[in-house]
Formats: structure tokens, sequence, C-alpha cells
């Protein structure tokens, strides 16, 4: 059990959430559908569609948002340059959300009904797809998610979908890496107890790490925010761990692993997919050097189709290399694009069905196929942080994680790479 903070007091936040919620209750949604036609007689709907984009832009993991909105643009830039969806072009109506939950709730009301959007490509972390996904289900206006893993979002209702997977795979794959691949058979967690996102990677890495024949031999929590770990990190250093689980966001990653190797704390440290971010390396520095990560996808895989990716990506937005929220935004807003196409109406309901329909949809992230739970259930790679790179080590199969899990520890197979550098 973990108590919950309540969201502290911030002046500038509540003032924008009223703004928000007069926009979009008390002015009238005048949204004249502009359907111009090209010439007498043709009565084909030309009116851009609308779709909704909302992330943190701004606040403690703004290199998420940033990621996913450079992500979603990039893809319907494609899409628009190759003569937009049945003739209609692509428009992105963008809103920050701070990275609040709360305000996450406030600006999906503002997008659905205010500038009635059609569909959604939104929510990174899992904590603002949870308070927002419900706003999503009762407007009937389809929201996916790039990026949040954790199971209960899509359990919201039948209008949210995600295009990644979800965290029981995710902390299944640690486990089974740190297990068969580094050998590690004690681990220690530390964990930031107010996001879902955190406790339930927690939650399924002990359980498949346990599984395997491991032990958890002490378990920490913090809040985002904090700035001192050290009383922590000192409980963790003194049980001498073969391996210290992180799974938490960057900003709070970078502050614990410079605490850690002040400590003369040497193990490994290993997180998850709320590592993936350039600003991680700017706050850390050399002291994630020799980490582990699972995430969506590598920059570095060799397949023609993310090294066309990245090159495009690169040229878009001025250098930059496409961190997985960047990827998974893409994908989304690509295989939303093809729903539409497919559904030959943008009407929720219609456009939920074929959404949920997505089969074999290529990715630069993977092949996207939607499960019965609304789930793109897809493969994960492990990536080694080195001097400000992310190394590919393995990729692991759905599949492969769940049989490793199963297996007794006597049985366990050597690692298998599935793709190599
Ligand atoms: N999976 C994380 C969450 O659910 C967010 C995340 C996705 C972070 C992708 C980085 C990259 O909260």
């Amino acid at each position: 059990m973990y108590s919950q903070n309540l969201p502290t007091y911030n002046p500038r936040r509540v003032a924008k959430i009223i703004l928000l919620i007069l926009a979009g209750g008390v002015v009238p949604a005048i949204v004249a559908s502009c359907a111009r036609q090209e010439r007498p007689g043709d009565t084909r709907d030309r009116s851009s569609i609308k779709i909704g984009y909302f992330g943190d832009l701004s606040g403690p993991t703004f290199n998420f948002g940033q990621s996913a909105k450079n992500g979603a643009i990039m893809g319907a830039d494609e899409i628009n340059q190759g003569g937009g969806i049945n003739g209609r072009k692509i428009d992105i109506v963008i809103e920050d959300d701070e990275g609040s939950p709360e305000l996450a709730a406030t600006v999906i009301n503002k997008l659905t009904r205010q500038d009635k959007v059609i569909a959604l490509i939104a929510g990174g972390a899992s904590g603002s797809s949870l308070a927002a996904g419900p706003n999503a289900q009762s407007a009937k206006v389809p929201m996916i998610s790039p990026s949040s893993t954790n199971p209960a979002v899509t359990q919201i209702g039948d209008y949210v979908f995600r295009a990644c997977f979800i965290d029981p795979f995710q902390g299944e794959v640690m486990a089974k890496f740190s297990y068969n691949s580094l050998q590690a058979r004690t681990a220690a967690i530390m964990l930031d107890f107010n996001s879902p996102y955190s406790r339930d990677l927690t939650e399924f890495f002990e359980l498949s790490f346990t599984k395997l024949g491991g032990r958890v031999i002490s378990k920490q929590s913090y809040t985002q925010g904090d700035s001192d770990f050290k009383g922590q990190l000192s409980s963790i250093g003194a049980a001498r761990p073969d391996v210290i689980y992180l799974p938490g966001y960057y900003g709070d990653i970078a502050v614990i692993a410079k605490q850690a190797r002040q400590l003369g704390i040497t193990q490994p440290l290993l997180g998850g997919d709320g590592w993936d971010a350039p600003e991680l390396w700017q706050l850390a520095g050399d002291s994630i050097n020799g980490s582990y990560i699972s995430n969506h996808y590598s920059a570095e895989d060799p397949s023609p189709a993310i090294q066309k990716f990245v090159k495009d990506y690169k040229l878009h937005w001025g250098n930059l290399t496409p961190d997985a929220h960047a990827a998974l935004a893409y994908d989304a807003m690509r295989f939303l694009a093809e729903a539409i196409q497919r559904a030959g109406t943008t009407e929720g309901g219609k456009l939920r069905d074929a959404l949920a329909q997505t089969r074999n949809f290529s990715g630069v992230t993977g092949i996207i196929s939607m499960d019965s739970e609304r789930n793109a259930v897809k493969s994960a790679v492990i990536l080694k942080l080195q001097d400000g790179s992310y190394i590919y080590q393995e990729t692991i199969k759905p599949e492969a994680a769940v049989s490793a899990a199963k297996a007794s520890p006597s049985a366990s197979p050597s690692p298998k790479k599935s793709r190599k550098k």
C-alpha cells in the first residue's frame, strides 16, 4: 500500500484550468465545417480533419511531450504532403498539460468540446492518460496514447487505445534480462509511489524476477521532484543487491543516479522507457553509464525503415535524434490516418471500430495490431547507456518473455539475442 499525495497548489495552473473550463463551456463552439467545393457538382468534403494532441510541453517531463508532439506533427506533415486522407488535410490542435494529470483532464475537454477534434493522439505519462481518458470516453472521441504503458489506461473504455506495449510485459522484460543476461540473483527497487507507471512496473518486475528465482531484497520509495535520495540509497547500498531497478522518469533518475554514485554504489542501474529523454544525459552525466533500460525501439536499429525514419526526423527537426516518444507518436498518427481512411468517415463510433480492427500496421516501433483490450502487442528492446548513447543489446518478443518467466531457474535458457547490432 502506498499513500497518495495531494497535488501541490499552483496558482498559475489553477488560473489556466479556470480559463479552459470557461472556454470549453461558455464560448459556443461555432466550428463551421468549411466544406470547400473544388468545382460545381463536386460534393466531396475538403475540410481539414482536426486531431488533438496534448502532452507535457513545459513541466517536469517536458522532453516526453515535445518529442511526441514532433513525432505526431511529422506523421501528419507526411500524410498531408501525400495528399491528405481521402483528399482532406490533417490539422493538429495542440495543448500543454504541463505534466499535471488534473490539467490533462481539463485540456482534453477543451479539445473535444471546443475545438471539436475527431480523435486524439495523447496522453504521454500514464498518470495523465488515466486522468484524461474518461473524458475521451464520455465524449466518444477516440484517444490513442502513444506511450502510456500502464494497463489501466485502455481499461477506461472502448474509445481508449495505445500504440505501445504494456507494463506487465515491460517489467517482465527487465526481470528476464537481469536474471538471464546480467546473471543477477538479488535486486533492489526504488519507486516513485505517486506514479501508477512506477508502482505497476515495480510489481511486475518483482513478480517476474521472483518467478525466475531471484529475490528483491530492498524496496524504497520517493515522490517526483524530491531532491535528497541518500537515505533510501544508503539502505539499498547496505543490502548489496546485484542490480538496482529504478522505474521512474528521467528528471528524478538523474538525481538518484548521481547520488548513488556519490555514495559509492556501483551496481548496474536498471530502468524502463521513462528514462528515454535526451535531457537525462545533460542532467546525469556519466553517473548513468553502464545502466540498462527497456524501451520501444532503438534509433540505432539498422532496419531500413528505422534508419529512414531517423534520417527524415533529423531533417525535419534540426538534427534531433528521435526517441521512443517521437517514434510512437509518429506511428500513432499514421495508424490513426489509416483507420480514418478505412472507416471512410470521422464519425466517432465508426472510427473507433476501424481503430479496433487495426492489424499488422507496419510502424517504426514494430508491427502494430490491436488486441481485444486495445493494446498494441509488440516487442521491447534492451538498451545500454554509455557516454551519451543508447547501445542496442537485444530484442525481446512478447512470447519469449512470457515463457522465460514461466521457466524454472535451473531450466532457464541462456540468453538468446533475437537481433544483433
Ligand atoms: N511509459 C511511460 C508511462 O506510461 C511514459 C513513457 C513512454 C516514457 C515512452 C518514455 C517513453 O508513463
